[in-house]
């Protein structure tokens, strides 16, 4: 048995370094019944969805419908469900809590404070992701070192203390061109956005497209001055 977490991390990070197909061959089969994997249907997103229907391995797929998402993405959404033989369980927002915050701050309190942006990204993201992941040993993102500094240095697989899950990024050091030479050469279904200077793509009201030189995450929450901006899914980063 493993002392702690730690230890059992370590003796995974063999298996997390190897290349993102055979690592998902292998990890979920240490975790029976207890993978998941999170996607918004982002370009990253799209090359582990392929990679884990191609293998048809036993890994769980979810997707956080916070109800702002843009029509792309949901069409993106839809095109994966027909390629491919995944099921896509949909989270959504606990209805009393967004019905009470949206009576009470209006629909788009979010470019009001930081404080109503956060509320809504916990009521619409974070409050359904622990739902998600609850029960769940082994969660599988889309995270990449390129994203932003804050995401650079990150383990491959590491420890979420906040959310009591061991956390898996199997494509933390793909460059955005070999994501794109994967997507082009597989056929992988995606989001047309990422062709219109969209890199990160989150809720339509909070991101637009980047212009050349700005960094990855500049159009996510572009009216904020913070330099660390997140929505609260991914607490180190
Ligand atoms: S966020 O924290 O800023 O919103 P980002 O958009 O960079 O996250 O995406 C990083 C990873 O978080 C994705 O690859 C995916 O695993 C997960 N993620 C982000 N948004 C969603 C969503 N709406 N539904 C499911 N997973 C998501
Ligand atoms: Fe709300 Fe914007 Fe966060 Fe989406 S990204 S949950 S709309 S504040």
């Amino acid at each position: 048995m493993f002392q702690t977490q730690k230890d059992r991390i370590e003796s995974l990070s063999s298996v997390a370094m190897l290349p993102a197909q055979e690592a998902l061959a292998i990890l979920p089969g240490k975790f029976p019944g207890k993978t998941i994997f999170s996607t918004s249907f982002s370009w990253e997103d799209q090359v582990i969805t392929h990679l884990i229907a191609a293998q048809k391995s036993e890994i769980k797929l979810f997707t956080l419908d916070t109800g702002r998402l843009f029509e792309e993405t949901l069409y993106v959404w839809n095109r994966t469900r027909e390629q491919y033989d995944v099921e896509i369980t949909a989270y959504h927002p606990d209805h009393i809590l967004l019905e009470s915050f949206i009576s009470e701050k209006g629909p788009n309190s979010f470019y009001e404070s930081v404080e109503n942006r956060k509320a809504c990204c916990y009521i619409r993201k974070v409050e359904p992701l622990q739902r998600a992941i609850a029960g769940n040993e082994l969660w599988i993102t889309g995270l990449r070192a390129e994203h932003s500094p804050n995401r650079h240095d990150l383990p491959q697989i590491e420890w979420d203390e906040n959310n009591n899950i061991i956390k898996y990024h199997p494509l933390l050091h793909w460059t955005t061109e070999e994501l794109k030479a994967f997507i082009h050469s597989n056929g992988v279904p995606y989001n047309t956005l990422h062709d219109k200077g969209f890199v990160s793509i989150g809720c339509a009201p909070c991101t637009r497209a980047i212009r050349e030189g700005e960094d990855f995450r500049a159009g996510r929450w572009w009216w904020e001055e913070s330099a660390n901006k997140e929505c609260g899914l991914h607490t180190h980063s």
